[in-house]
């Protein structure tokens, strides 16, 4: 049988992925995207990229709901084919005002707008210089492109500089994920900022785990107080703390008309059909208005992150809502993960390839109550004993 001695080899060595799947019915579960029902199981989720509790909002599922009445499940063909709807150029509008770009443009996924726009940006002669720690849709973007790749150390501003020094390339781009997504720490924005103004260079972030939640929601240029400039693509998802699915690049007019003109994986996808492109639109709206789901989610945030310090769990280098809690090798943290699965809290073990150090990646939400963080705790201590 063709792949069973690669697939033997994977288990082996603990690291097969299996995938496990929510219920969908019954009232309970719905309620809340920080409760879910798997494998029979009332299990509280501490694994969530739905970082507002957005995915099961009222407000989302009413958008969805009108536009699926209004416009159907599909999006027929891709936008430049069949036409977006107006929820696709309202929804566009919303992101260049969150982000103080210009323009925007909605694209299928995370993983599609990096592996489309990073080759659409960096051509050939160009130079990419990325962190070693960017998300795996940045390295298979950068290896689409046509330029040269160049890694410099994670977070490491004087490596990076060292290299826009002496690498050389038509066009020079940085990319660099805003907050990494299994660590839970933020790039040094306002240094890279400096470098690439110094040395003529654009700069790309990916903003997936930034939007809604750094700077009152706006993301982490604004976090930063950095302003938007004509050099700088501000790329993120709406499947996170958007509580939706699909993605955006906000940047000037001229950078939009480039991508609509080269982007690969907008030119040859259907459009993100208009239910989810209407709820992503009713989150955009809802964190331009209210800021207290964002507030609740860093009042969880702190609360957890205090309350791990107390029990002696380190919590660097996380800044986030993304805390990673090292447990041990493989088999341990296997075992730690189960452990709080039989106890009723769901937190996979993250494993190589994914990550360098296996790790428990905890997410903390503005759905969480107290009594489950405190729960998640009081395990989490038994587990590391
Ligand atoms: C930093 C980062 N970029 C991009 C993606 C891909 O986004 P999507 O899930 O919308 O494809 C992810 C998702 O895991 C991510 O963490």
């Amino acid at each position: 049988m063709p792949y069973r001695k690669e697939l033997a080899d994977v288990a082996n060595r603990g690291l097969e992925r299996i995938i496990r799947d929510r219920s969908c019915t019954g009232a309970a579960p719905a309620a809340s995207s920080a409760r879910i029902m798997l494998e029979n199981k009332q299990l509280v989720h501490f694994s969530s990229n739905d970082y507002l509790g957005l995915a099961n909002h009222p407000l989302l599922k009413d958008a969805a709901a009108g536009a699926l009445e209004a416009c159907g499940t599909g999006g027929m063909a891709s936008r430049l084919m069949a036409g977006g709807t107006t929820y696709h150029h309202a929804l566009e509008e919303a992101i260049a005002r969150l982000k103080g770009t210009e323009a925007a443009l909605a694209l299928n996924s995370g993983y599609t707008a990096n592996t489309s726009l990073i080759p659409a940006l960096a051509r050939e002669g160009d130079l990419i210089l990325s962190d070693a720690l960017n998300h795996a849709s940045i390295v298979d973007g950068c290896r689409l492109s046509r330029s040269r790749t160049v890694i410099y150390r994670h977070r490491d501003v004087a490596h990076l500089r060292q290299l826009l020094a002496s690498e050389s390339g038509t066009r020079k781009i940085i990319v660099t994920d805003t907050v990494f997504s299994m660590d839970g720490d933020i790039a040094p924005l306002p240094d890279i900022v400096t470098a690439c103004r110094e040395h003529g260079a654009l700069l790309y972030i990916d903003d997936a785990h930034g939007t809604g939640v750094l700077g009152g929601g706006r993301g982490t240029l604004h976090h930063f107080g950095i302003t938007p400039e004509p050099w700088i693509i501000q790329m993120g998802t709406f499947s996170k703390a958007l509580g939706s699915f699909g993605a955006y690049v906000a940047a000037s007019r001229t950078i939009i008309r480039w991508l609509i003109n080269s982007g690969r994986g907008f030119i040859f996808s259907t459009a993100l059909p208009a239910p989810v492109v209407a709820a992503s639109l009713a989150a955009v709206e809802l964190i331009e208005r209210d800021s207290a789901l964002n507030k609740k989610l860093w009042e969880n945030r702190n609360y957890l992150a205090d309350e791990l310090h107390k029990i002696g769990i380190d919590t660097a280098p996380s800044e986030t809502p993304i805390i990673p809690v090292m447990v041990g090798d493989i088999e341990t943290t296997l075992a730690a993960a189960q452990k709080l699965f039989d106890q009723g809290i769901y937190a996979p073990a993250i494993r190589p390839p994914t990550v360098p150090t296996p790790r428990l990646r905890i997410t903390v939400s503005a759905a969480h109550t107290r009594e489950e963080i405190e729960l998640l705790c009081t395990l989490l201590k038994e587990v590391m004993k």
